[in-house]
């Protein structure tokens, strides 16, 4: 039994989103889809090259279109970007699907998290300040998206998932409309031509099928 066949996760940078839906999905038995690693997938760059090559504003168009995507499949954990959710559309797109888990932690473990890996968003000479000034500017974004919330803050990843399963239990009952909904098709007809967006559109397909474990897991 699940409680959904649709979920996704959301939460600033460094808060475990791959890895917690990594282990949810192993827990659900449904295919884990990490938007950052399909969007990596689909254009062959990594996402700090996509930033310095393109700009953010495709990087956020990137965004979009494979969040459109995630909400024709069923069987998965979707875990989104850290900006994901600041497009409006982002949000009502992903709330129209399923339950949005947001996960929470401290700037301080964040950074920790982050000081690791190449995060565009925090190049700057000092990040922890950058950490703190964007979690306040997001936190209406995370709170208007949040179907709930859910601490990451110093717990084993097994007692998140617990409490994300728990949580997950009770919103099914409390939304059974969008449980028998099922998925949402917004396909449109590609764009032809060297539009980063048409080849995206023509490879998420593909990188959809496959599932695999976070690079940081
Ligand atoms: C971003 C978060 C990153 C990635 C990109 C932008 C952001 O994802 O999408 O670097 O704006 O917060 P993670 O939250 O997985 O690090």
């Amino acid at each position: 039994m699940h409680p959904v066949r649709w979920v996704a996760l959301a939460g600033f940078m460094g808060t475990g989103k791959s890895r917690i839906g990594w282990e949810l999905s192993r827990r659900l038995q449904l295919t884990f889809i990490d938007t950052d690693r399909v969007i990596e997938r689909v254009s062959c760059l990594k996402i700090p090259e996509i930033f310095e090559l393109y700009g953010e504003e495709t990087f956020r168009a990137y965004e979009t279109e494979v969040v459109r995507r995630t909400l024709r499949l069923d069987d998965v954990v979707v875990s989104t970007g850290g900006g994901t959710v600041v497009r409006e559309e982002n949000r009502r797109l992903l709330r129209a699907r399923g339950p949005v888990v947001v996960l929470d932690a401290s700037p301080e473990t964040i950074y920790k998290r982050t000081r690791r890996h190449k995060r565009p968003m925090l190049e700057v000479g000092d990040p922890t300040e950058r950490i703190r000034s964007l979690m306040r500017e997001r936190a209406p974004a995370y709170d208007e998206v949040a179907s709930f919330h859910v601490s990451g803050d110093d717990r084993v990843s097994t007692d998140v998932v617990d409490d994300i399963i728990e949580g997950l239990w009770s919103w099914s009952e409390r939304h059974p409309d969008l449980v028998a909904q099922g998925p949402i098709d917004l396909r449109e007809a590609p764009v032809p031509g060297e539009d980063p967006i048409a080849r995206l559109d023509e490879a998420a397909d593909a990188a959809f099928e496959e599932s695999d474990a976070p690079e940081d897991a």
